[in-house]
């Protein structure tokens, strides 16, 4: 499956434009965290020299959707963005769609050779671009490498007057460079109250539980989960869930139930649940006075962080805007590399690190030649 548009050029072309760039300076110190301002093909093409093939594990971007409109930081108000040409240009996203294509697919195919073997990707897209993005994902990252197509909530519902539903959500997509080997550390999320009071409506001295049967399906023939234990068997089709030697312990120490008709039944309690898997449809606002436009939720990213990399993994966002990536990832401990050409995010980005924090920075304009 190949998506074809014009002046598409091929992973190798791209490859090689990258290896023209010429800079007269390297990176010296790759533990420090790292913001480069400028271009992020030639952001990327630097870091691709400097070592940092294959050895980034997570990357969030969050690229400009196409929306043919200019963002602008509104000078008055210095919280507020608009869309009005009042203020100072934080970006401009208004290229034809043969040209976005080519643009994200560039700067895929230079993600894709700096990513780790345990690195994933997280694209940040919307429902008139994700389509035609997740074809060109495809391609570079293979099919078996796409791992969810995430449906975000961004917004309350809508009630425009449009001969359509209203749209209150955006998608991300996520790929692991190699499906088997992504860092996944299995976050879950805590049950809310009506979880609680649905799945554990019991209550004793220990706390929340609900009672599950001592059976579960399937038969077992000579096994000792078959064995009668204190004059029950097993219901037919099912067998005991664990040795029924162990019921007696678990008995003694008050873990199983009795109804008043003799039925016992093992209490689960609450505090031992270990949260729920995540789903892959979120719900997470982006700020209501944001820094800068379009600024993204932190604590989705932070999650995102949480869930696909490690305390020593280098994090990347190449359209860092106003920095949402790299703030989250100094709260959870992560080197990060930024990269954003736009003057108004570095002003931002540099203005709200805390200025104990240790990175270095780079104008790719001054090092390039
Ligand atoms: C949607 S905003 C990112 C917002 C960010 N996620 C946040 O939470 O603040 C997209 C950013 O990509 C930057 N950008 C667009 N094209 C770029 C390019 N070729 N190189 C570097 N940055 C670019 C824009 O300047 C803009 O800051």
């Amino acid at each position: 499956m190949h998506l074809e548009f014009n002046n598409k050029k091929t992973d190798k072309e791209i490859l090689n434009k990258a290896n023209q760039f010429l800079f007269n300076k390297k990176i010296i110190d790759t533990n420090k965290s790292l913001l480069l301002y400028g271009d992020n093909f030639c952001g990327l093409s630097f870091l691709l020299k400097n070592g940092y093939k294959n050895s980034i594990d997570l990357v969030y971007i969050d690229p400009p959707f196409n929306t043919n409109q200019k963002y602008f930081i509104s000078q008055n108000k210095c919280n507020a963005i608009s869309k009005n040409t009042n203020g100072f240009l934080a970006y401009n996203d208004n290229l034809s769609i043969d040209e976005y294509l080519e643009f994200m697919r560039e700067r895929f195919v230079l993600i894709y050779n700096l990513l780790s073997d345990k690195g994933s990707l997280y694209v940040h897209t919307d429902i008139k671009m994700g389509h035609y993005l997740k074809i060109l994902l495809d391609e570079i990252f293979g099919i078996e490498n796409f791992k969810n197509d995430i449906t975000r909530i961004k917004s309350n519902p809508k009630n425009f007057d449009r001969r359509a539903f209203g749209n209150e959500k955006d998608m991300i997509l996520f790929y692991s460079k190699n499906n088997k080997k992504n860092i996944w550390n299995n976050v879950r999320m805590p049950l809310n109250q009506q979880e609680i009071d649905k799945l554990y409506p019991k209550i004793d001295k220990v706390g929340r539980y609900t009672t599950i049967p001592l059976h579960a399906p399937g038969t077992t023939l000579n096994g000792v989960t078959g064995k009668e234990w204190r004059g029950l068997l097993p219901p037919e089709g099912r067998h005991w869930r664990t040795d029924p030697n162990k019921f007696d312990i678990m008995d003694s120490q008050g873990l199983i139930e009795w109804s008043s008709t003799g039925n016992p039944r093992i209490k689960k309690y609450l505090k031992d649940h270990k949260g729920k898997k995540v789903q892959d449809i979120w719900k997470y606002k982006d700020p209501q006075y944001p820094n800068y436009p379009t600024q993204k939720n932190q604590k989705m990213i932070e999650f995102i962080i949480n869930q696909s990399s490690s305390e020593d993994s280098i994090v990347l966002d190449c359209f860092a805007g106003g920095g949402t990536t790299l703030f989250a990832c100094e709260n959870t401990n992560r080197k990060w590399i930024g990269i954003d050409q736009s003057d108004q995010s570095i002003n931002i980005i540099k203005n709200n690190l805390n200025p104990m924090t240790n990175y270095d920075y780079i104008d790719l304009n001054q090092i390039c030649y």
